[in-house]
């Protein structure tokens, strides 16, 4: 029996040691706050600073957005108004779904795949700007957001976006050059990380949304530990709710659906579902492991097909299989 459960912490420390492996990126995320690359509010300017003027310009002066079509709805007309009234030196780039898709086709055809098969609209809004600030470089800025201030001392940064709470980094405002390597990054993975999930929220979020540019945010930092390189973030204050920060926070998130709520009640008690989550999985590993191995060892003597013991075999039906199926699509 000591030998027993030897081979059972083994096979646990095996089994964990594999799933920590491969979910580590998204452990880290829970631990990386990104102040090492923060734009340090003493850094910038004052709003009306004489200062501004004398930074370098890397960005070009380019605002991205995105919608449906032309016809942006009343509650975002404003702080759309807002960016491009305090920007008259600015290009202002509004990339409808024809626009994108044709853009796309013309500039990544490699891509065109993939963009098409999207089973949501909001994975090509969110893949859309990952391109163009490849391509054009600028900032693109959701449409929930409104400007507070001229972005013009945002231009000295080769690439910047903002820190999201409770983790990782958001892709709601994000500035850039034309080529920089963590946009190439950025849309060069995005067939790779084409996956669906149980959730709809999940799946735009891993495939297209914040947790894969998060992802890919911390993959790039490893690769670029130090140097000119490393994109700056911008933390909440400078972002906005002060009269210094750079945006104004309207009401938004026009495609969340129901399963949100429940993302964001498991985002809130990660720590107890972690806990939880652990303690069923030692369960359920036991069990499998008296089962079948202790089973087994008991039943040697008697019976040589010991095998047909274990419960968990008789359940995996084809109808369950057929059920994970429909569930995907
Ligand atoms: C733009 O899209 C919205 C939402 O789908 C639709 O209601 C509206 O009619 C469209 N406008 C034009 C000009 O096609």
């Amino acid at each position: 029996m000591r030998r027993g459960i030897l081979v059972f912490l083994i096979t646990t420390i095996v089994v964990l040691g594999f799933a920590v492996h491969h979910v580590w990126t998204l452990l880290e995320l829970l631990v990386v706050d990104g102040k090492e690359d923060a734009i340090l509010r003493a850094e910038l300017p004052a709003p009306n600073s004489g200062a501004i003027s004398e930074r370098p310009q890397l960005i070009p002066k380019i605002i991205h957005q995105t919608y449906i079509n032309e016809s942006v709805p009343e509650h975002w007309k404003g702080p759309q108004q807002s960016c491009i009234d305090m920007h008259p030196d600015y290009e202002y780039k509004l990339w409808t779904d024809k626009k994108s898709r044709e853009f796309i086709a013309a500039e990544y055809p490699w891509f065109l795949e993939t963009f098409d098969g999207y089973p949501y609209p909001i994975q090509r809004a969110d893949a859309i700007r990952y391109f163009v600030l490849h391509h054009f470089g600028g900032i693109y800025i959701d449409l929930d957001d409104g400007c507070n201030r001229s972005l013009d001392p945002l231009l000295a940064y080769p690439a910047w976006v903002r820190k999201t709470s409770p983790t990782g980094i958001s892709n709601d405002a994000m500035g850039s050059v034309p080529r920089h390597k963590f946009f190439l990054n950025a849309i060069d993975r995005l067939p790779d990380y084409n996956r669906r999930w149980p959730l709809p929220y999940i799946t735009v979020m891993a495939s297209t949304g914040p947790l894969y540019l998060s992802v890919i945010w911390r993959h790039y930092n490893k690769a670029n530990p130090v140097g000119a390189d490393r994109v700056r973030i911008l933390f909440p204050a400078e972002y906005n709710n002060h009269s210094w920060s750079f945006f104004t926070h309207h009401l938004g998130n026009s495609w969340h659906n129901n399963d949100v709520k429940l993302i964001f009640w498991m985002a809130s008690h990660w720590m107890v579902l972690t806990v939880v989550g652990f303690t069923v999985g030692l369960a359920l590993l036991w069990c499998i492991y008296s089962t079948f191995v202790v089973g087994r060892q008991a039943n040697n003597s008697r019976s040589k097909y010991a095998y047909s013991r274990i419960p968990f075999y008789r359940r995996v039906s084809s109808k369950d299989i057929e059920l994970n199926d429909r569930h995907q699509v």
